[in-house]
């Protein structure tokens, strides 16, 4: 339903003078406070109302509202909120809450604070903090930072999706109050009897519900159409049996540490997507001074110092409480940010810059409009010296250790992210001297430096990964000691998938092959191996992108065109410091909000695992209901996880673009699978060796869309899957 309702606001204090969130005529909300609405067409400066005063308009959908933040709290201790509102009886209800803790005030009914609001003329309503209108009581002590107008939330019955599932069900989504009987389905002509087995709606979803209703008979290869009521109907073509089989008798341990992310939000975060490893990274990192938590964006944000969020120490507080591990980076040149407030390149010293900061017109980016870097100032400026005794004071001083350690990040290319702070390219012995890791961004610096080919023929025309390992192993040789416990890459996919259509996301959905491949080589010195190279699985997955086509002469790898990313450094250390776990402590799947991002997340998950990954941490912090956020929750959501050893699977089909399949147990009797299906139409598996019994099931994607939906199946003796387009689904043994 649309409501429509003129308002003005003043909070009434006690303490102080009374602060007005809008005033007419200023067309805005008044300086301080911010129009955070949602689901709402708003007209700040609207005449439309009595008198011509001018109002705030506002139209709202199901679950809308005009919503204003302040940005400085406000609590009890203000008398009240007063507002003037017009319109035809809207059945609105006003609440407090608040953006910093989630907390929100009861909802409070327009009708019972006013009887005779219309449209001939704004009746003035108020809100008396200390008893609050239908004997609500005082409104409680709190930060609160939002005032909240909701239309009445009126939804439409409406049957919005039913989709064909695992062996024998309906998976029908919908909206309000819709009337189930009137779902019918017909297989290949012939009519199903269906019942209903259970409605669920998502604890942080709640618009939306799902509802599961079993055939009587298993979902066939043929034609599934389901009417909903007379007009509305789903059809689906479901394809043929695609073959496979499952050998719980071969298994393989998966790290446990492949499901992690940089920057969780908080404990909860971590507990509901049940994040194993949480890093602490990026390029801002590299100038954090625990001493004042200061730390500098570098070249992502005009070279601005300010105050870490959030500080390291609390952030591995929490990770702790949350019962999960840490990866720490700890800044490696040699500087860190002395304050929270200064920056490199001032406009008043440096009058000649592209661009500046549009919060602060006096911080440039540091570069001359023929793209030139201007000569830094002097580092004291803006930062304070840094090196390994202090490194290893803040370590010692921190009350909660890091699990795992890493010294600085995608140091080679300092010189354009910390221009400022290092100029001059870095070269192999200098990233040598001071990192261990080396969390190198991006293929072409596993391969060469910023210095160039040079530097490659300076160093026995080695490339610097393989050059790097050795280098590490001569010296743990030469200590006594492991020096380096894990050699950690950054991967970023090189395809371009920017344009989001049909193309781009099946490109984006079988690029993950690049993960895996196969390859088999007898060493890695020389060019000639290229004829070693017969991947028996995976037929020449050559990277769709430069890499797939372009071989820079002076690369030494082995069949450069291909990426075989996992394959290609377990080799890589094999040959040069055999015992080194392989670490990926950022990769992203190209799109956080599209469901194909959220595809690709999960195959990869299901790729690290197979493969015998030791880490990994995606960059960044996905969001908790977002696609990307719900692959996490898929393996290991709340307490429910992905077996830790991976089982075998073989499928009869060459179908790793659009179809990923992957088998775990924990226990060597009771399998836990996930699949993926990356195609547009639905695909139907019939898998031998899963053992009949009860599951649990979860799934995200398809039409049922992008929500925690989960149920519990039987699932019988050689029974076969149907999984719909673009959906991945999980189930687990009970
Ligand atoms: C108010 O904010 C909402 C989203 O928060 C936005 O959609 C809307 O366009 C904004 N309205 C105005 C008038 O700024
Ligand atoms: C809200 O809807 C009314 C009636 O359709 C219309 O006159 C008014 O302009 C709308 N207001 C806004 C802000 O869109
Ligand atoms: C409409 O609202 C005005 C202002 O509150 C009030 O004076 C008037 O009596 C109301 N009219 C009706 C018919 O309720
Ligand atoms: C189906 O559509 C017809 C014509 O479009 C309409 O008259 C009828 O009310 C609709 N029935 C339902 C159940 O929505
Ligand atoms: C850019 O301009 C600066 C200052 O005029 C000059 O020193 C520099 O050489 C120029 N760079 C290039 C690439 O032309
Ligand atoms: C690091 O800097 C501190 C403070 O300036 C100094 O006391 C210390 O000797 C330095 N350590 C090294 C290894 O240079
Ligand atoms: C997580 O699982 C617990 C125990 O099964 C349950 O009580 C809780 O509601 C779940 N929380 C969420 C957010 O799903």
């Amino acid at each position: 339903m649309i409501f429509r309702a003129f308002v003005l606001l003043s909070v009434g204090v006690f303490v102080a003078a009374d602060v007005t969130v809008y005033a007419p005529g200023s067309g805005s909300l008044a300086s301080g406070w911010e129009n955070w609405s949602w689901s709402s067409t708003l007209d700040f400066a609207s005449t439309a109302g009595p008198g011509a005063v001018e109002a705030i308009s506002v139209n709202t959908t199901a679950w809308g509202a005009l919503s204003t933040f302040a940005e400085t709290a406000f609590n009890n201790n203000y008398a009240g909120l007063r507002f003037d509102i017009s319109g035809a009886q809207p059945d609105v209800s006003v609440y407090f809450s608040s953006s910093t803790d989630s907390d929100a005030s009861t909802s409070l009914p327009l009708a019972s604070m006013s009887t005779v609001v219309n449209t001939t003329a704004f009746t003035t309503v108020t809100i008396d903090f200390s008893n609050l209108p239908g004997n609500e009581g005082v409104l409680a002590t709190d930060s609160w930072n939002l005032i909240n107008f909701q239309g009445e939330i009126v939804v439409e019955p409406l049957f919005l999706s039913a989709e064909p599932l695992a062996g024998n069900l309906l998976a029908v989504t919908s909206q309000g109050d819709v009337d189930f009987s009137q779902v019918s389905a017909t297989l290949n002509g012939a009519k199903v009897t269906l019942s209903l087995s259970e409605t669920y709606s998502p604890w942080d979803t709640p618009a939306q519900t799902i509802t599961y209703f079993t055939l009587n008979t298993p979902l066939s290869a043929g034609s599934l159409v389901i009417a909903a009521g007379a007009n509305t109907t789903f059809s689906y073509t479901i394809p043929a049996l695609q073959y496979g089989t499952i050998n719980i008798a071969n298994t393989k341990n998966i790290s446990p540490t492949i499901y992690g992310v940089n920057f969780p939000t908080d404990a909860d975060y971590i507990k509901l997507l049940g994040v194993t490893l949480n890093r602490w990274g990026g390029n801002a990192v590299t100038a954090y001074n625990p001493d004042g938590a200061f730390t500098n964006a570098g070249n992502d944000w005009f070279f601005e110092n300010r105050v870490s969020s959030p500080e390291a120490n609390p952030f591995l507080q929490f990770v702790s409480d949350a019962g999960s591990k840490s990866l720490f980076t700890v800044p490696a040149l040699d500087w860190v940010s002395k304050d929270s407030t200064s920056y490199s390149y001032p406009r008043t010293v440096y009058p000649d810059q592209q661009s500046y900061d549009p919060f602060n017109s006096d911080a440039g980016d540091g570069l001359l409009p023929n793209g030139s870097w201007v000569t830094p100032s002097p580092q004291a400026n803006v930062y304070t010296p840094w090196n390994i005794s202090l490194a290893a004071a803040m370590l010692e001083a921190m009350p909660v250790k890091p699990d795992i350690i890493t010294v600085d990040n995608e140091i080679e290319i300092a010189s354009s992210t910390h221009q400022d702070m290092h100029p001059d390219p870095m070269g192999y012995d200098e990233e040598l001297a001071r990192v261990a890791a080396p969390s190198t961004c991006a293929w072409w610096f596993y391969w060469t430096s910023e210095i160039g080919y040079t530097d490659n023929a300076a160093h026995n025309n080695q490339d610097f990964l393989p050059w790097f390992l050795a280098q590490m192993n001569k010296a743990s040789a030469q200590a006594g000691k492991r020096l380096l416990d894990y050699l950690d890459i950054h991967y970023y996919f090189a395809p371009d998938t920017s344009a989001n259509d049909a193309a781009a996301k099946a490109l984006r959905l079988r690029m993950t092959r690049s993960w895996w491949g196969m390859i088999l080589l007898s060493s890695y010195t020389s060019r000639s191996c290229k004829a070693n190279v017969m991947p028996p699985t995976d037929p020449d997955y050559l990277d769709e992108s430069w890499i797939g086509t372009s071989i820079p002469p002076q690369w030494t790898e082995p069949n450069p065109n291909a990426i075989w990313l996992i394959p290609r450094m377990q080799q890589l250390i094999q040959q040069f410091y055999p015992g080194t776990k392989l670490s990926i402590s950022e990769w992203d799947s190209t799109d956080d909000t599209d469901i194909t991002g959220g595809l690709v997340t999960v195959d990869s998950l299901g790729i690290f695992g197979v493969n015998g990954l030791d880490q990994a941490t995606y960059w960044s912090q996905p969001d908790q209901l977002g696609p990307v956020g719900l692959a996490y929750w898929l393996y290991r959501g709340n307490g429910t996880y992905f077996g830790d050893k991976s089982v075998q699977v073989n499928l009869a089909d060459n179908s790793q673009d659009v179809l990923g399949v992957y088998a775990s147990t924990s226990d060597g009797v009771k399998v836990t699978m996930v699949i993926v299906n990356k195609d547009v139409v639905p695909v139907n598996l019939a898998i031998s060796n899963i053992p009949a019994g009860k599951y649990f099931l979860r799934h995200f994607g398809g039409d049922a869309g992008v929500a925690k939906w989960q149920t519990t199946i039987d699932i019988a003796a050689n029974s076969n899957f149907v999984i719909p387009s673009y959906t991945a689904v999980f189930f687990q043994q009970q």
